[in-house]
């Protein structure tokens, strides 16, 4: 079947009780049992609940996935998937993800024991480097949040199978539309559902999909044991969201392609950061590994003051951390979402003062165009 089919019929079962077409919000937290061990598959409801089993098989689906697990938020999802890993083991992290991610390494898990290093996945002669006897890990973010660097997921994944280690892939900014990690060779795919899953900005969530059994069931396991599970409203609205992923991703992209466009021939603009644009130096790999690209797309100002005469000058774009709704969000990278990246480390990368990102909305592309040309003017 299609995606769009996939993502319209997969868990959405008319409900077995009523017929709803759409499936209910099991706004409960435990479930009556016939008699002492006798029930319906459901006990008690951070372990299951009908909502979120919904969701789960809908996302597993699209990812191309055996297994779903959904997730209180993305950071939730990505701390369940580095517990597939133990204290002393070694993780390769790409050097540019999410902000949130990099602290979760830094100032979390590295109190725990487990071994670090940030390296540019998108370089595989690098990332060759990198491995130590103990990497068990290697977990890559493509293309990366803010400056849009593209990894080759197969090149990865095929040069970590041969040193034992599992890759994660955070396809957040792409969705399971545009790219499919497990079918690049990655063993686990995790998500901020907030984004474009659930595409409304009205739902924080995260979610893990994967095929290995084993893996599988530690992760459920870890889902049940700590708890960090998505309410039944929110699984609700991610189910909700992913029905139309297809379309908005469709409409994102097209207004990220000519917002990129634009920037790229706006006379005040030194750089734009889009894999879509021929002069992106991973162009070519991303039109290999990926069917679209997206809506983010950052630039550069030049300066802390340029970018905050944009940030401030905007009217329909909304200053805001986010990203993957259908409202167009701007950002501040170097003091929003990735404050907590070492300066030393974001000047490397390309964070700069003066960088700016925008997640493109699915508004009429003319009212973007002709509030970011008010605001860069
Ligand atoms: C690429 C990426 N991964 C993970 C996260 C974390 O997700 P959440 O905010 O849902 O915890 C974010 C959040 O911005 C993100 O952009």
């Amino acid at each position: 079947m299609g995606f769009s089919t996939i993502a319209i019929h997969a868990g959405n079962e008319p409900d077995p009780s009523t017929g709803a077409v759409s499936v209910p919000i099991y706004q409960t937290s435990t479930y009556a049992q016939e008699a002492l061990g006798k029930h319906k598959g459901f006990e008690y409801a951070r372990t299951q609940n009908p909502t979120r089993l919904a969701l789960e098989k809908n996302i597993a689906a699209l990812e191309n996935a055996r297994f779903g697990f959904a997730f209180a938020s993305g950071m939730s999802a990505i701390d369940a998937a580095l517990k597939l890993v133990k204290g002393g083991d070694h993780v390769i992290l790409g050097d540019n993800t999410y902000g949130g991610t990099f602290r979760l390494f830094n100032q979390i898990l590295s109190d725990y024991g487990i071994e670090f290093d940030l390296d540019d996945t998108s370089d595989v002669t690098s990332l060759e480097g990198a491995f130590k006897p103990n990497t068990k890990m290697v977990f890559v973010e493509t293309p990366t949040n803010p400056v849009m660097t593209v990894s080759d997921l197969r090149a990865v994944s095929d040069l970590a199978h041969a040193r034992g280690a599992k890759v994660v892939c955070d396809n957040t900014f792409l969705s399971p539309y545009f790219q499919r990690p497990i079918d690049l060779g990655c063993d686990v795919v995790v998500h901020s559902t907030t984004k474009y899953l659930n595409g409304h900005s009205d739902s924080v969530g995260g979610f893990v999909a994967l095929n290995d059994e084993a893996d599988a069931e530690r992760i459920g396991f870890i889902q049940n044991g700590i708890g960090a599970i998505l309410s039944p409203f929110d699984s609700f609205l991610v189910l909700r969201g992913t029905k139309t992923l297809a379309v908005r991703m469709e409409a994102h992209d097209r207004n990220g392609r000519l917002v990129a466009n634009f920037l790229a021939e706006h006379p005040k603009i030194q750089k734009v950061y889009y894999p879509g644009l021929a002069s992106h130096p991973q162009h070519e790999l991303a039109k290999r590994q990926q069917s679209g690209f997206g809506g983010m797309v950052s630039f550069e100002t030049g300066s802390l003051q340029n970018a905050k005469t944009v940030l401030e000058a905007v009217k329909l774009c909304m200053l805001g951390e986010s990203l993957g709704g259908v409202e167009s969000l701007i950002s501040h990278p170097a003091s929003m979402t990735h404050a907590s990246v070492p300066t030393e480390t974001r000047g490397r990368l390309g964070i700069t003062d003066g960088l700016v990102r925008i997640s493109v909305g699915i508004e009429d592309v003319e009212d973007i165009l002709e509030d970011l040309d008010q605001a860069i003017s």
